[in-house]
């Protein structure tokens, strides 16, 4: 069941309350304190967007195993833009791309129980008809730019929805491969050289190879080794906002 509400702090707070079953969704018009990852806040201006969680109980995943339920939401986002005409990639981990600028955003809580998942929170900030943003944002895009047209916020909700619920039957059917071969097929930069930086601040030029299904992002460095990084452990950069590592241009 969707609950549309006017307002609340974050709807991954919301969603945290137990009236909340397997499958709802919560979605609100406005965040008062909307987050992101590593940290960032989520603005989002009313009336333009969409910002929701979706609950899920995925009691029979190890949780070693919840980046495929990364890739469940992630990919249900990709296939939903589908839908729509356009085509989308996944930034490594969970950020929806329409060529270089970043059409959505997801942020995803996991309780545990025991050694499985016992609920988890997939929290999506979809840009929809928004065709201006602060310019303080890096890369910012939304589906009217990337369509030339305004879409029924309601209609993207529900096909964001049924395709999350088609991802997550995949999922629990055990389709492990089918999942990892998709996100795989799907990710931004794929084969394709681009600049990183180091929790230390180093930068350096490596190719996306692939994501293990642990999460770690695969990279393969110039000299020709293959290097794997947890979120932390390394940063996309965007190239012409960010710094260029001596000798690029
Ligand atoms: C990111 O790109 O950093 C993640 C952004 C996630 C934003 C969504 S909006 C709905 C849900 N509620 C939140 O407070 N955050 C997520």
């Amino acid at each position: 069941m969707i609950y549309h509400i006017r307002q609340t702090t974050s709807t991954n707070d919301e969603a945290r309350d137990a009236r909340y079953r397997h499958g709802d969704v919560v979605w609100a018009e406005w965040q008062s304190a909307g987050r992101g990852q590593r940290g960032h806040t989520w603005l989002c201006p009313e009336g333009l967007n969409i910002t929701f969680s979706a609950i899920l109980e995925p009691t029979f995943l190890p949780a070693p195993e919840q980046f495929l339920f990364t890739e469940v939401a992630a990919l249900a986002l990709v296939d939903a833009m589908r839908d729509y005409g356009i085509e989308a990639r996944i930034k490594w981990t969970n950020d929806l791309y329409v060529g270089d600028c970043k059409c959505a955003g997801m942020l995803i809580e996991h309780d545990l129980r025991g050694a499985n998942l016992a609920r988890s929170i997939a929290g999506i900030g979809l840009n929809i008809n928004q065709r201006e943003f602060d310019p303080s944002l890096p890369n910012p895009t939304s589906m009217a730019l990337a369509a030339g047209r305004e879409f029924d916020r309601e209609e993207v909700l529900r096909c964001c929805i049924d395709h999350l619920m088609a991802r997550y039957a995949q999922l629990e059917a055990g389709d492990r491969e089918g999942l990892q071969r998709d996100y795989r097929a799907r990710m931004y930069r794929l084969g394709e050289r681009h600049l990183f930086r180091l929790p230390d601040g180093t930068l350096f030029q490596a190719a996306v190879e692939g994501v293990r299904p642990t999460g770690e992002l695969q990279l393969r460095h110039d000299d020709g080794t293959l290097h794997e990084y947890l979120f932390r452990q390394v940063e996309f950069l965007i190239e012409g906002r960010d710094p260029q590592p001596a000798g690029e241009h």
